[in-house]
């Protein structure tokens, strides 16, 4: 029996399931041992910007519970460290520093500050370790030049588009309901996400762009960051309800926490229900869109995030080809398409 057969049938010796010692003897009968040049525990170093972030925390879980699949699976300790950035670069990039001097095999990071990138791929790369970055997008300068780099993510432009189709499918069919002045204007206020963020810009820019090509004429009430927060965005909503009252036909939310806010807002204030598109697909909006109260959301794919940021690390942490392991493009980057969700394919979510 090798070396590495041994200690992995010991280690699931100690934790004394009928069944693992079953797959142990698979094992040693030439099952999944970790082959020549793989070291035996991997360690992952995971930073996240907040773990605060409903989204965010959401990834994390999926990457936890994938991991324990794959060490079971292959028959290997993968070791994944998370650690909380609490919004500051600088408590990063300490933590990043902290991973280095331990050895990670590689970093899986969702960086605080955007623009920030360059300093933590330097070091990274002097330590010979791999970055993933995930959610939070470096600047393409700092991703498409270097080795071992790459993003996953959603693309920005295609969530806020799928957005701006909800609101158009939604005027188009229930014209009259929407346009309650009978203007012919959509009348609109926009909860913005943080200011920076790849994912509040451009999702800003391309859900009413997608209206505005289409021939809807659209005007702007309010618009204000809350920085992906329910109690800001909750806040924010109850000012512009004083303000505008239910000459607001349309609220548009970068994420599904401020449109959870929104609602709130709207439930507090007592008048009619208006119409509230959000993103994300978390948990608790899903449950919104069934009771009517969120019209729609759109999937990030959180758990496909966290697939491709697995297979990738995997992978590369044994120095194999990433491009065999996920769909790169341009050598650097996963994307995980969207999908629009409402009420008439909130089931195939639900049962997920
Ligand atoms: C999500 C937000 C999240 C943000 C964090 C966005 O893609 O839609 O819910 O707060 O990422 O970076
Ligand atoms: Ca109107």
């Amino acid at each position: 029996m090798s070396r590495n057969t041994k200690s992995c049938c010991s280690r699931w010796a100690d934790r004394g399931t009928a069944l693992l010692l079953a797959a142990c003897l698979a094992l040693s009968l030439g099952g999944c041992a970790p082959q020549e040049g793989e070291r035996e525990t991997l360690r992952l170093g995971v930073a996240v910007y907040s773990q605060d972030d409903t989204f965010i925390a959401s990834i994390t879980q999926e990457l936890e519970r994938m991991v324990q699949e794959a060490e079971v699976a292959r028959g290997r300790k993968i070791n994944i460290s998370v650690v909380d950035g609490a919004n500051n670069q600088t408590t990063q990039m300490e933590q990043i520093d902290r991973f280095l001097d331990r050895g990670y095999d590689v970093l899986l990071v969702n960086i605080v500050d955007r623009t920030a990138a360059a300093v933590l791929i330097d070091k990274a790369e002097a330590a010979g370790v791999p970055v993933i970055f995930f959610n939070r997008q470096p600047v393409a300068e700092d991703i498409d030049y270097r080795e071992r780099v790459y993003y996953v993510g959603a693309r920005a432009e295609e969530s806020g588009a799928l957005q701006g189709q909800l609101v158009l499918d939604a005027w188009r069919d229930q014209r009259m309901g929407l346009d309650r002045n009978g203007d012919g204007v959509l009348q609109y206020v926009m909860l913005e996400g943080e200011p920076g963020h790849q994912d509040s810009l451009l999702r800003t820019e391309y859900s009413v762009k997608t209206l505005t090509d289409a021939g809807v004429a659209v005007e702007k009430l309010a618009s204000d960051a809350a920085n992906w927060n329910r109690g800001q965005a909750a806040a924010k909503m109850s000012q512009w309800l004083e303000e505008f009252g239910d000459g607001i036909e349309v609220i548009f939310s970068n994420n599904d926490d401020m449109a959870l806010g929104a609602i709130d807002a709207i439930r507090a204030w007592g008048g009619p229900s208006l119409l509230v598109v959000g993103v994300d697909a978390t948990a608790p909006a899903l449950e919104a869109v069934a009771t009517g109260e969120l019209y729609g959301t759109i999937l990030n794919d959180g758990r496909g995030i966290a697939r491709a940021m697995l297979d990738l690390a995997l992978t590369l942490a044994d120095g194999g080809d990433p491009g065999q392991a996920v769909e790169l493009e341009d050598g650097h980057y996963v994307w995980l398409p969207g999908r629009r969700i409402d009420w008439s394919n909130l089931d195939e979510f639900l049962e997920e």
